[in-house]
């Protein structure tokens, strides 16, 4: 499969090439496989922030452990979960559904019932839930750049309170959950010489 020779060619880049940007076809494409992503019933109650000023980038990399791929790569995407998401999330999305699917939101009503209920568990719960939804995007960006020979990195090693402040999405409800940066490796980067460290088949799957 050819995915998969794409899948051992990828490795978490830790040094991009500075003088590589990535074509904007290719990142509209790759934008679009991150839209495309599942998410729990389809609500996609998270952002994509595509950061690409330099001078934004330079503060971001103070909170995030001086990690060069944030200032190096060609974009950072910045993966943002709505703290404000709630029943009216549910309406907008029936909304949606009815208009693209050109059906009466009436007929809806007890799929939007359905979702709604899944809002009156504790916040922190629904957080938790919509937080996972987050990740699936990241993991459609990870798949989605490695067939485009596109490299990248998810990161999670960044001080997500500093990045709300410094891109204002505390105004914007948004609370920033984790990163991808994306580009070109560098050819000094080592890391794209190290042998791949799995489990193995027998340790990692369980056949019942
Ligand atoms: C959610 C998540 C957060 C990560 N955070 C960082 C990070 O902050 N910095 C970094 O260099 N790598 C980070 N990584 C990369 C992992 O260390 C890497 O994916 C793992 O070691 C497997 O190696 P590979 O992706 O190169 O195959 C992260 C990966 C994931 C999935």
């Amino acid at each position: 499969m050819a995915l998969l020779e794409q899948l051992n060619k990828r490795y978490a880049t830790k040094q991009f090439d500075t003088s590589k940007k990535i074509p904007a076809q290719d990142l509209a494409t790759l934008l679009e496989a991150i839209r495309l992503s599942a998410s729990s019933y389809g609500l996609q109650a998270y952002k994509v922030i595509v950061v690409e000023n330099n001078e934004i980038r330079k503060q971001l990399r103070t909170v995030s452990w001086d990690q060069p791929q944030i200032t190096d790569s060609s974009q950072l995407l910045v993966f943002a979960v709505e703290t404000d998401a709630d029943e009216s999330t549910v309406d907008r999305f029936v909304e949606n559904i009815a208009k693209t699917r050109s059906m009466d939101t009436k007929d809806l009503a007890g799929y939007s019932d359905m979702m709604k209920s899944t809002f009156g568990r504790p916040n922190e719960v629904v957080q938790n839930w919509l937080t996972h939804q987050v990740y699936i995007g990241l993991g459609f960006g990870l798949v989605a750049a490695a067939e485009m020979n596109i490299d990248a990195c998810p990161m999670e090693g960044f001080d997500s309170d500093k990045y709300d402040e410094i891109l204002g999405l505390k105004e914007k409800n948004l609370h920033s959950v984790v990163l991808l940066t994306i580009g070109y490796r560098s050819s000094d980067d080592h890391y794209q010489q190290l042998a791949k460290v799995r489990r193995s088949k027998e340790d990692f799957f369980i056949n019942i």
